[in-house]
């Protein structure tokens, strides 16, 4: 901290390496599954879901995880942790590929925090659980659920240079159908896009479609200047009598701006069975091992339940 010159830590510009990940949620939709398991270690193809996140993240250039758990969560802990009669093992039998995929699950420099949410108020409340670490610098949000390919450049981290050559805050978008607002929170754009951002002077928290400002729904990544924690320390439960976001954000962006940066990646929603299965699908496909056994088997299938559909004959 610059305490010659206070305003120094409110520069806007400020480099972003801390991430909250709010990960506290009670995975209602994978029951019987997450019973005794958190949904975030759910697993797409041999890695849990939680893990894509930090991955992503690291690579943006984040350094400080702070991730928002609850009860029951302790898995999550200890996925990350060093394992040492695991690792003693793999060593003595000589699996070393194991051993590293075990050891060294994100690069030395990599920190992380956990903290409790205690009472389920809402994403505003998670993330301001998240401020204890993240003091006056400014953050990002990473939701889990949403698993982000990376194939065409890493979205994340074209957000993050955004904020810190504008100062403002920026968040993931995605056009969703007119049906669909009523699932995200929506942004009321103020200009046209622009070099893949526009600005955004609102937000809406799941709108019907009738009163939706756009089709332009917020997706899990979000990049947020220091501002939010002073409107997310005073918020009042919004829509659904929960602590939400997207009020702060809607503040933030009547005094600072906002920009919206147009997702450049495929997403698979993981918090929905049916965006787990796709992920899960889609990455396997990438592996050499399983690929080839794969595709003939999804072939296959495919064409037997595809026959089924067909009328019977007579
Ligand atoms: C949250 C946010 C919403 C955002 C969405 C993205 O909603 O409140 O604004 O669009 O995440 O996944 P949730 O999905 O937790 O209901």
């Amino acid at each position: 901290m610059n305490l010659q010159n206070p305003k120094l830590t409110e520069a806007p510009h400020r480099k972003v390496t801390k991430a909250i990940i709010p990960a506290a949620g009670l995975g209602t939709r994978f029951l019987p599954a997450t019973k005794a398991m958190p949904k975030e270690m759910l697993t797409v193809v041999n890695k849990p879901i939680i893990q894509y996140a930090l991955e992503e993240a690291y690579e943006a250039g984040i350094r400080e995880f702070i991730i928002i758990t609850g009860r029951g969560k302790a898995a999550m802990e200890n996925h990350f942790d060093y394992p040492y009669e695991l690792a003693d093992t793999l060593q003595k039998k000589g699996k070393l590929a194991e051993l590293e995929s075990v050891t060294n699950i994100l690069p030395k420099d990599a920190r992380l925090y956990y903290t409790r949410q205690g009472e389920p108020l809402g994403l505003g409340h998670a993330v301001h659980c998240g401020h204890v670490i993240t003091g006056d610098d400014p953050f990002v949000v990473i939701l889990p659920d949403d698993i982000l390919c990376r194939s065409n450049g890493n979205d994340l981290k074209a957000m993050i240079e955004l904020y810190e050559r504008t100062g403002q805050s920026v968040v993931l978008a995605e056009e969703v159908p007119l049906e669909r607002t009523v699932n995200y929170g929506i942004c009321d754009p103020s200009g046209p896009i622009v070099n893949g951002s526009m600005p955004i002077k609102g937000f809406v928290e799941k709108p019907k479609p009738e009163d939706a400002p756009s089709r332009c729904a917020i997706v899990g990544r979000y990049v947020l200047s220091a501002r939010h924690r002073q409107y997310l320390a005073n918020a009042k439960p919004g829509k659904g009598n929960e602590i939400q976001l997207t009020d702060a954000m809607a503040q933030v962006a009547a005094t600072e701006g906002f920009q919206a940066y147009l997702q450049q990646n495929t997403r698979f929603d993981c918090g929905d069975k049916v965006g787990f299965q796709m992920a899960n699908l889609y990455f396997a496909m990438q592996d050499p091992y399983i690929a080839p056994r794969l595709m003939p088997f999804l072939q296959e299938t495919a064409a037997k339940f595809e026959r089924r559909k067909e009328p019977r004959e007579g």
